[in-house]
């Protein structure tokens, strides 16, 4: 069962829909850059995700299912029957999931800076000491140590102004969604299976300095997905979208223009 509306951001209009999923520990304003330049015929909606942003605390024991069911559950309130699902990094897990749990819905697949694969048991036991640690500590130390792996060296040397911002979005997750979030990331399934069978067209976007989600791993993603483009961002490592938002405007564009029926 849903929770309580997510809240979400709404930009453009027109018959096509792309909903962009965001990271962890983010919310929908890392999106900012891809809102202000949606193209002529699309509506973008960038919801929060439970915990995060605007919307309200997670339910505890949440699971990427239930992610995934909480963003369809906004999709139908608002009417939307279809749409390209454009997934960062955990918002790429739960894309996933949609595709999995509701097949139909999806135009297309975006998938930015994340993985298929599930985590190890080392990565897994790592996400529960964070969780614990975030209900110690709060989430303010959390998201400082995450900063130099969110953004490359080049962008946090010369934009100090995108690292400002990426703090104030931080700020605005919750204990509750980080715990969460972790928690529901810790037991994700293995989506490698869906990669071959994933019959919508599809957009694999990965940071040149991305450690969290290395290039090469997301190079091997788009081969296995039939018919997959693969773009490489110079100067970005895992949140190209604020780090180099002209290219991945332009990226999304010609993707978003070229799918059948646009
Ligand atoms: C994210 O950006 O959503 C996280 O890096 C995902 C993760 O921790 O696996």
């Amino acid at each position: 069962m849903p929770g309580p509306g997510l809240h979400w951001r709404d930009s453009g209009s027109g018959p096509a829909t792309a909903l962009f999923l965001h990271g962890y520990p983010l919310s929908s304003a890392i999106w900012d850059a891809q809102l202000a330049a949606v193209p002529p015929g699309w509506r973008f909606l960038a919801p929060d995700l439970p915990g995060f942003g605007a919307s309200p605390a997670p339910r505890p024991g949440i699971t990427l299912d239930d992610y995934a069911d909480e963003v369809v559950h906004l999709l139908d309130e608002l009417g939307v029957r279809g749409a390209v699902v454009c997934g960062l990094s955990m918002g790429g897990y739960i894309a996933f999931r949609m595709r999995a749990l509701h097949p139909d819905l999806m135009a297309g697949l975006v998938l930015m800076h994340t993985r298929a694969a599930p985590d190890s048991p080392d990565a897994r036991q790592a996400r529960y000491a964070t969780a614990q640690r975030a209900q110690q500590e709060g989430v303010a130390p959390i998201a400082e140590a995450m900063l130099p792996r969110l953004l490359s060296e080049e962008t946090r040397q010369r934009r100090p102004d995108v690292v400002e911002r990426l703090r104030g979005i931080t700020a605005t997750a919750t204990v509750a969604g980080v715990v969460a979030a972790q928690q529901a990331m810790a037991a994700r399934p293995d989506s490698t299976p869906l990669l071959p069978r994933l019959d919508v067209p599809a957009l694999v976007v990965a940071g040149e300095d991305d450690t969290l989600a290395p290039a090469a791993e997301m190079r091997g993603m788009a081969e296995a997905i039939p018919g997959a483009a693969f773009v490489l961002l110079p100067g970005a490592a895992h949140l190209s979208c604020m780090e180099v938002p002209a290219p991945v405007n332009a990226v999304l564009s010609d993707f978003l223009g070229a799918l059948p029926g646009r």
